[in-house]
């Protein structure tokens, strides 16, 4: 593994070397054996718990000789630097440049054409899948971009779906999140009809972060934005499955299709949420043909609450919430959505309130733009909404529950929230307005000025204390 073939910019390798080169210490070539099953996600999550995030290739695995690239996207620094940003500009970097969507130019060569595996010859389980959690029903493919064309209108769509290893040529999907793919498999069911489908293995960290962008205009295509984080043209090439078109520089593609009608087991999976997934739109996908690269890498996604399954949702809800905030409410700071409510459940709203009602605006705002998101909370722009401790200082201070609670009941929101209702997904979404009275007196905060800390700390250190 120690030099990679045909290396892009916009590819997974690319991003590869690009850590390799300037962020070394963010790199973690693991050179003895590890097992599939169990040993890769424990490691990174004691990686994890010990304060570390690096980009993490598993180059010797027991029984295989592809090596396993995993957390791609679980470290802030790097994900900045894809955007050539500074990590504290991230989310508005994001934000600004995913809305610049740029034109996809097709080529004639891809990387992935180099080895094509058809009809009996294929066996996924040949891939070395990763057993993550021992909840999981099987191995799963957790790094899976599938891509397909709406049935209605030919506009694609790119997306990760979790994939579950059942036999040679079937995967269990789920496409739970009831987004684009949900929708065109279900356009495609009511046509009686199977949704062509290839799946991309082995994508570059923007990839990732534009797949998971969901407010956007129905006929822009997923893989435009892509190209406007790149800041050029993505490149595609044909694959041949209803002439999808799938990033040239990929790793492996899987063609296929997901059936109409036909739903089997699939799950328990360790999700996002923390707990163990039983719910499962429980679709089931065949392979047709798979293509690679000679000496492709596998990409995995960790699994459960790791940086690298939330670092992205956060940053892409948080870009996305403040999008639709901005419109209506200039005044608005910030937006935070804590890795500890998996990305997702909570989104912290930092706004300068000029009137009565805004904070309400905006928790209405923030639900109809997010369907994950079931509380809200509203803070002034006094509070640091990255510290949970001065967020919850608010709540505890500032809030009357009588006038500051507003709860919409029979929301839908997320089928893998184990609080949502099993039948309906629905649950009863809270906003909270930890904001003072506008315009009139409030108790005043206790502050401690820039200039004074500044000395106490120099005081401090006189004495020999070190901070
Ligand atoms: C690592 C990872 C795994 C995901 N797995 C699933 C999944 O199994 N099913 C699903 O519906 N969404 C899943 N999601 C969320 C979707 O990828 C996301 O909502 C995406 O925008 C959907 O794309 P689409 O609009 O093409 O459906 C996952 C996201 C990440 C980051």
């Amino acid at each position: 593994m120690n030099s990679l073939s045909n290396i892009d910019n916009q590819s997974l390798r690319g991003f590869l070397q690009m850590v390799e080169t300037d962020y070394p210490e963010e790199l973690l070539r693991v050179r003895n054996a590890v097992d599939l099953k169990f040993e890769s996600t424990a490691m990174l999550f004691e990686l994890d718990k010990a304060g570390r995030s690096p980009v993490v290739l598993f180059e010797n695995i027991k029984g295989h000789t592809m090596p396993v690239l995993t957390n791609a996207a679980g470290n802030r620094k790097l994900l900045a630097a894809c955007l050539g940003v500074k990590p504290a500009e991230l989310p508005t970097a994001f934000r600004e440049r995913c809305q610049k969507y740029i034109p996809c130019e097709v080529v004639d060569n891809a990387a992935w054409d180099e080895v094509v595996i058809e009809g009996d010859a294929i066996d996924l389980t040949k891939l070395p899948v990763p057993l993550q959690f021992t909840v999981d029903a099987a191995p799963y493919i957790t790094a899976g971009q599938l891509s397909a064309r709406d049935p209605v209108t030919g506009v694609d769509t790119t997306g990760f779906h979790r994939l579950m290893l059942k036999d040679k040529n079937r995967l269990g999907v789920s496409l739970h999140s009831r987004r684009r793919m949900y929708e065109f498999h279900r356009r495609a069911e009511e046509k009686g009809q199977n949704l062509p489908v290839a799946i991309t293995l082995g994508v570059h960290p923007l990839h990732y972060m534009g797949s998971m962008v969901y407010a956007y205009p129905q006929n822009v295509r997923k893989f435009e934005i892509i190209g406007g984080l790149f800041g050029e043209p993505y490149r595609l090439a044909r694959c041949g499955v209803a002439d999808l078109e799938v990033p040239a520089a990929a790793e492996i593609i899987i063609e296929g299709e997901i059936l109409a009608g036909v739903h089997e087991p699939e799950g328990p999976f360790g999700e996002f949420t923390g707990y163990a997934s039983y719910r499962s739109t429980q679709n089931v996908f065949v392979a047709k043909r798979i293509r690679m690269r000679r000496d492709a890498i596998y990409h995995s996604v960790v699994s459960g609450m790791s940086q690298d399954h939330i670092l992205v949702s956060c940053i892409t809800r948080e870009g996305e919430i403040l999008n639709a905030l901005r419109r209506n409410l200039p005044n608005v700071r910030a937006v935070h959505v804590p890795h500890t409510t998996c990305g997702a459940f909570m989104a912290i709203v930092s706004m300068k309130k000029i009137a009565e009602g805004e904070p309400q605006m905006a928790m209405m705002a923030t639900f109809g733009t997010e369907l994950y998101t079931k509380y809200v909370i509203v803070v002034d722009d006094d509070v640091d909404i990255y510290d949970m401790n001065d967020v919850m200082w608010a709540v505890a201070t500032r809030v009357r529950a009588e006038k500051d609670v507003i709860m919409v009941p029979g929301s839908k929101s997320a089928i893998l929230d184990p609080t949502s209702d099993p039948q309906t997904f629905t649950v009863t979404k809270m906003g909270i307005d930890a904001t003072k009275p506008a315009g009139k007196d409030f108790a005043e905060r206790l502050v401690i000025s820039e200039e004074r800390r500044a000395h106490a700390r120099s005081l401090l250190e006189s004495a020999g204390v070190k901070l």
